[in-house]
């Protein structure tokens, strides 16, 4: 039998520079008080200085192969989850292994928002599983704040999101009942348009022109629908939890800890209520970091499993939900 993927150590790492919401407040038309009220952000944290997506996942990957007790030379492949890379091309993750000093192993980019994390990890499971590899670096990575609107036209978005890496390295369980049990993906491009970020892009000539970064509306900037996007994600969390579970003949009193995406507070509150959840079985850390994306759920498991609140025998669900949308998750029993 093929042995079950599990997560053998894990890493992650945030910019030192904080901002506050009062930070915020002094260059845009906000308060402390509407940001905490609507997400749940009291701060995230900002890069000051050059610093690509590739720069805070090697700090995170590294940690996580200590973790793990391997060196990069043990990895076999490399994904790296980010709607941010350095550079438009190529991949952060070919950048990012050269950073670490790998050989000429296969390594690749998910470009998947909030579910990349969970699109990468479920890709290297089937890789590792198929045997195409052993050992792979799962990295989700972001610097959102040199993309940011910084201004009140931009607030919506501004304050919601933050910069951050988290790393995990895969191979196969050492125990044939831990391991991830299964990971389910799903996306539908119908609702692009209600988070997106539409400059640059390959069908205007050229990619992107000045105007792109004035007007009411600029093009430049990620744009949001935010109530739209919270109502989808409010059912669809719910829906693609119950779908992992139930994949295993689990149902939610079963599950012992939730690590869902950090995107607002509000949501998360409202999936525990809606799954009956019990107090200290969700994982929320968007009061520090804010919407990390792509980084959000590895940094917010890291850092449960350093805390003790992932420990083996857990049933552990890790779900998202996006832009695009897209919408995930993945089931382990720690
Ligand atoms: N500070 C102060 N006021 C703000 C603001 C800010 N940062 N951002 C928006 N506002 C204002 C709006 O201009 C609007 O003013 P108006 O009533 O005078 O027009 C008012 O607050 C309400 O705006 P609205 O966008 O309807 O607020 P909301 O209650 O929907 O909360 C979000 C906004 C973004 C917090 C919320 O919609 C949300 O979290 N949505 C989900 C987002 C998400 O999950 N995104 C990532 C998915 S990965």
């Amino acid at each position: 039998m093929v042995a079950r993927t599990h997560i053998l150590g894990m890493g992650h790492a945030v910019p030192d520079n904080v901002v506050t919401n009062d930070d915020l407040a002094k260059v845009m038309d906000t308060s402390d008080e509407w940001v905490q009220q609507r997400t749940g952000i009291r701060e995230r944290r900002h890069i000051v200085s050059d610093c690509g997506a590739t720069d805070l996942g090697k700090i995170a990957a590294e940690q996580a192969l200590d973790a793990a007790g391997l060196t990069i030379a043990d990895i076999d492949l490399l994904v790296f989850a980010t709607l941010s890379p350095d550079i438009d091309w190529p991949a952060s993750a070919t950048l990012l292994a050269a950073k670490l000093g790998a050989g000429a192993i296969p390594a690749f980019d998910v470009k998947n928002q909030c579910s990349g994390f969970l699109y990468a990890l479920a890709s290297a499971d089937v890789l590792i599983r198929a045997g195409r590899a052993r050992h792979a670096l799962v990295v989700g990575g972001e610097i959102h704040s040199t993309g940011l609107d910084l201004t009140t036209r931009g607030r919506d978005v501004a304050v919601i999101f933050g910069d951050g890496a988290g790393a995990a390295v895969l191979g196969p369980s050492p125990d044939p009942e831990r391991g991830l049990l299964s990971t389910h993906l799903h996306a539908d491009g119908k609702f692009a348009e209600k988070l997106w970020l539409e400059g640059a892009a390959s069908r205007s000539r050229p990619r992107i022109k000045l105007e792109d970064l004035g007007g009411d509306d600029p093009v430049a900037f990620p744009r949001m629908q935010g109530r739209y996007v919270f109502k989808h994600a409010v059912t669809r969390f719910p829906e693609v939890i119950h779908e992992a579970l139930e994949a295993s003949g689990f149902t939610k009193d079963d599950l012992d800890v939730l690590i869902p995406h950090q995107a607002n507070l509000r949501i998360n509150e409202f999936v525990a209520a809606a799954l009956e959840l019990g107090e200290g079985k969700v994982v929320n850390n968007i009061d520090r970091y804010g919407n990390t994306t792509a980084a959000s759920i590895a940094i917010a498991l890291c850092e449960a499993v350093r805390d003790g609140r992932v420990a083996e025998g857990k049933l552990v669900c890790l779900a998202a939900f996006g832009a695009g949308f897209t919408w995930a998750s993945a089931l382990f029993r720690w």
